[in-house]
């Protein structure tokens, strides 16, 4: 297959934004890995615990490479002055209020933050000359689908939460400034990605610290809504290659592509576990969508990407974690 790729030298200086949160962390790990001189911009808020995120920056603070800025995508004048400073070679956009359910709470905050948020990162990079920027999506553009697997060609989006709205609006807005600039502009739509460091507020960590203190489990629907799950180690591949890829507009479904059942996730960390779980069925949530599925042909194809651990290990590797990890005791 001969992939468009072309490589951003491994000497350059990236910019990921929200590199402090689950994902972004361990992109810019991989980053440092590689070569490149990091900059991260997060804000800390505090949707989750700012000390869980700082601490999720500890491998890569201890290195020479990196640079870590606290400042909100908000704040027009000091990423300007950030662009302008480090003159980065491509921008990875992962910094965003993430939580699905919570959008409906306060949509005025993420129509912010993820809308204008990610309108000043565009405006920079057309003002700055930026030529590759990755903006991380989501798979909640899809929304309320019942045809799957879900393909970046599918002509209906019908997002459910003002998270999945926002997402979507930003991905339109991404499109207009690609044409504007002819930079290359690649939209990652993950799906439910898990792993080491994985946000608090999400099902996985949340269940696994319910069973491991033997409290009962509150399962909204009947446990058979299902969701692509993505080991955080397969995600950062997709990255990494989406980093490299020059293909003016593109989109990428960068999931698992196999569907777990909610009831069938709880016994596989039950067993991971080695515990017995408590189940309490709830009535379904606003917002969640009864099932995700990505077509990755495309990502397959064009980038190389491969997801290689299957979710019993990933979950195992989760559980492993979270028993060892002294981080857990901040949520
Ligand atoms: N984790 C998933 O399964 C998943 C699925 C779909 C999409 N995504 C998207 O991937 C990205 C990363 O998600 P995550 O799970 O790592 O979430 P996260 O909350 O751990 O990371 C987001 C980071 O962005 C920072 N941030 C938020 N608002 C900011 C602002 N105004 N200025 C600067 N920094 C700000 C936060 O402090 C946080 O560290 C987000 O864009 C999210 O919407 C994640």
């Amino acid at each position: 297959m001969d992939f468009k790729s072309e490589n951003i030298p491994h000497n350059s200086t990236l910019l990921v934004t929200g590199g402090a949160g689950f994902i972004g962390s361990h992109v810019c790990e991989r980053l440092l890995d590689r070569g490149f001189r990091v900059v991260c911009l997060d804000d800390l808020n505090d949707y989750y615990s700012p000390d869980w995120k700082w601490a999720n920056l500890e491998k890569s603070r201890s290195c020479e490479s990196f640079q870590f800025v606290r400042g909100s995508l908000l704040d027009l004048g000091l990423l300007r002055n950030l662009f302008d400073r480090e003159a980065p070679s491509a921008v990875l956009h992962f910094a965003a209020r993430a939580g699905v359910r919570p959008s409906l709470r306060d949509p005025k905050l993420y129509e912010a933050t993820n809308g204008r948020g990610t309108l000043n990162i565009l405006e920079l990079c057309r003002e700055f000359k930026m030529s590759r920027l990755i903006y991380t999506s989501s798979s909640s553009v899809y929304g309320e689908r019942f045809n799957m697997p879900l393909r970046e060609t599918d002509p209906i989006m019908n997002p459910i939460s003002p998270y999945g709205a926002a997402k979507y609006a930003s991905e339109k807005m991404c499109q207009v400034y690609q044409s504007l600039t002819g930079m290359d502009l690649n939209v990652i739509r993950p799906f439910t990605v898990y792993g080491p460091r994985q946000r608090p507020d999400m099902a996985i960590f949340k269940f696994t610290r319910m069973i491991d203190r033997g409290l009962s489990i509150p399962l909204f629907g009947d446990g058979s809504t299902a969701r692509d799950y993505t080991f955080i180690s397969d995600f950062v591949d997709g990255v990494e290659k989406a980093l490299h890829f020059a293909g003016g507009f593109r989109i990428f479904n960068l999931g698992g592509s196999h569907s777990t059942r909610l009831i069938d996730l709880v016994h596989t960390i039950s067993k991971a576990l080695d515990k017995k779980p408590e189940i309490e069925f709830q009535p379904t949530q606003p917002g969640d969508v009864p099932l995700t599925l990505a077509d990755i042909s495309r990502a397959r194809d064009e980038l190389g990407y491969e997801p290689k651990i299957s979710v019993p290990e990933g979950i195992q590797r989760f559980v492993d974690w979270y028993r060892s990890s002294a981080q857990v005791g901040r949520a």
